[in-house]
């Protein structure tokens, strides 16, 4: 290696410290510095580190959406931790596709693995309120779209809430994924809730430089961590922090990748009985600078642990379990981290919603969504794909009431790709105006985890692949029942026959390069829409050339 002793490598493992910094990733701006840190502990701990850099994800800058890269950066990852002569690996993860893209490449090798969270920004501050990330953003633009903010406000606002380095504050996306890491071991215990800018982040950093070194002596590999119980407890604690929609589909093509059988079943039935229990929007009101000066997660964990909601034997990074990890950990602020007695929401978990709309699955989040809408049966509103929605949700001629569904099409894996973040459809102005809050939107795309609703989402199999979402029609009733998990589409099978014998698969949206290998090979919702050709691990042994 040039510029070094030659005696540097003696009896080191190399550390590939694999970088996901990028000043077109503002949430991962902060990476060169943190990866800094992790230099100095694995230097200290007697490894040899490199920094190596992958393709970045940021999810305010990435179009058509940042999810349909997330196969193509695992693969960068892959391929960069085989082709290199790498003995374990740190994963610097912030903005939300960074996180499941890196440790799927990193899954499918199967090296020691240790991820380093970003962290979150600070509180947003406004006119003397927290504001969240994202969870406000789509209060004020309704707000705006109803006549009660003025454009200038709005903007002003927005200013004020990314003031520091770091992600997303609120319990969106990042955050979620970010204590899935610290749920599944994979992180130091409060990886997910120091604050990016806390000097103990860098401290963190620091640590796991230390760690992986050891990691590597112990041979603690990805796959003796990331097991089936430890993606239980990851599931669990999603509920009990009112996590993401999108931790679903990412668990999944994780739990593909390392050969864990996973399925939206499994969501459903440990996630039932799981209270949330994190005060944090969008679910609740704090942000995650509270719940780390709360307790953070530990805390979480220590209350799963102690009534029998966690696999406590689980292994992490740092060689101990996660109970001995959380058995002792405080809860400085119960209005933050409630006690399960006094729950933000008593069904934490994620419903998976099935029937002859969903055969295989859709996802709804019961503790973003509205009680009165729990149960209910409405007349379908269509919308062929996302631009026929632009065009004509503000159309004050749309036939459309509070009890109507709004149905949008086209918005899969397949359909639009990368399934964009558009399933919870803004509500049409004239009903804002009149003060309507909620409205039950179905479709096949994802929405922000920082956003709210009763929106049901990832409807597989999707429209674009002539899944049944592609057959409904403007006024036919659709029920939603979701004690019964069911979503019908209240059409004879005859009809629906007549329908499908009609039915055109839709010209794909992009043609050529990568966007056509996508849209061949990306798997549906309910499979985690990792490429088929990708599940499974590989492992790090490609035999290599001497130098
Ligand atoms: Fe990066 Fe929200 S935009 S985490």
């Amino acid at each position: 290696m040039r510029g070094y002793p030659e005696d540097v490598f003696n009896g080191r493992p190399v550390i590939g410290i694999c970088n996901t910094w990028s000043e077109l990733t503002p949430c991962n701006a902060h990476f060169r510095d943190l990866a800094e840190r992790v230099k100095r502990g694995v230097w200290e701990a007697g490894g040899f580190p490199v920094e190596f850099p992958v393709m970045s994800l940021g999810e305010s800058n990435l179009r058509p959406t940042a999810m349909i890269f997330r196969n193509l950066v695992s693969m960068d990852v892959e391929e960069s931790i085989r082709a290199n002569p790498i003995d374990g690996v740190v994963l610097l993860c912030g903005c939300d596709k960074t996180v499941p893209a890196l440790i799927m490449g990193a899954a499918s090798c199967d090296l020691p693995t240790l991820v380093v969270s970003g962290g979150p920004m600070l509180n947003g501050k406004f006119r003397g309120a927290d504001i969240g990330s994202g969870t406000d953003l789509w209060k004020f633009s309704e707000e705006v779209k109803a006549g009660a903010m003025s454009l200038p406000m709005f903007r002003e606002a927005e200013v004020c809430m990314s003031r520091s380095s770091g992600h997303c504050m609120s319990m969106g996306t990042a955050s979620s994924l970010a204590c899935m890491v610290e749920a599944l071991g994979l992180g130091l215990p409060q990886n997910a809730a120091i604050p990016a800018v806390d000097s103990r982040r860098s401290v963190l950093a620091h640590k796991a430089g230390r760690r992986i070194v050891e990691m590597v002596g112990e041979d603690l590999r990805i796959s003796r961590i990331v097991t089936r119980n430890a993606f239980e407890n990851a599931i669990r604690v999603n509920a009990a922090v009112g996590g993401s929609t999108n931790v679903v589909i990412h668990s999944l093509a994780i739990a593909g990748r390392v050969g864990v059988q996973l399925s939206l079943d499994d969501w459903d039935r440990l996630g039932r009985e799981i209270s949330t229990i994190v005060n944090l929007m969008p679910s609740g009101r704090f942000l995650m600078e509270d719940f780390y000066y709360a307790g953070g997660l530990p805390a979480v964990l220590r209350v799963l642990g102690e009534t029998n909601q966690l696999h406590r034997d689980c292994l992490t990074v740092n060689g101990k379990t996660i109970w001995e990890n959380s058995k002792d950990a405080p809860n400085w602020n119960p209005e933050v981290i409630r006690s399960l007695d006094r729950p933000v929401a008593a069904n934490g978990g994620m419903a998976i919603l099935r029937g002859n709309l969903a055969p295989n699955g859709a996802v709804l989040k019961p503790s973003a969504a509205s009680p009165h809408l729990f149960r209910h049966r409405g007349p379908a509103v269509t919308f062929a794909n996302i631009e026929d929605y632009n065009r004509r949700i503000a159309d004050p001629d749309l036939a459309v009431d509070e009890d109507s569904i709004l149905v949008l099409k086209n918005c899969g894996p397949c359909g639009y790709p990368g399934m964009a973040e558009v399933g919870n459809m803004g509500l049409p102005a004239k009903l804002l105006q009149r003060g309507v809050k909620d409205m039950i939107r179905i479709s096949d795309a994802r929405m922000s985890g920082t956003a709210y609703g009763t929106v049901v989402l990832h409807v597989a199999p999707e429209a674009a692949v002539g899944g049944p979402l592609a057959l409904v029609r403007d006024g036919d009733l659709i029920e939603l029942d979701l004690e019964a998990r069911k979503l019908h589409l209240d059409v004879s099978e005859e009809e629906l026959a007549l329908r499908r014998a009609e039915w055109r698969k839709p010209e794909p949206a992009m043609k050529g390069g990568y966007q056509s290998l996508y849209i061949e090979r990306v798997l549906q919702a309910d499979k985690g829409a990792d490429f088929d050709f990708l599940v499974g691990c590989r492992g790090a042994g490609i035999p290599r050339e001497s130098h």
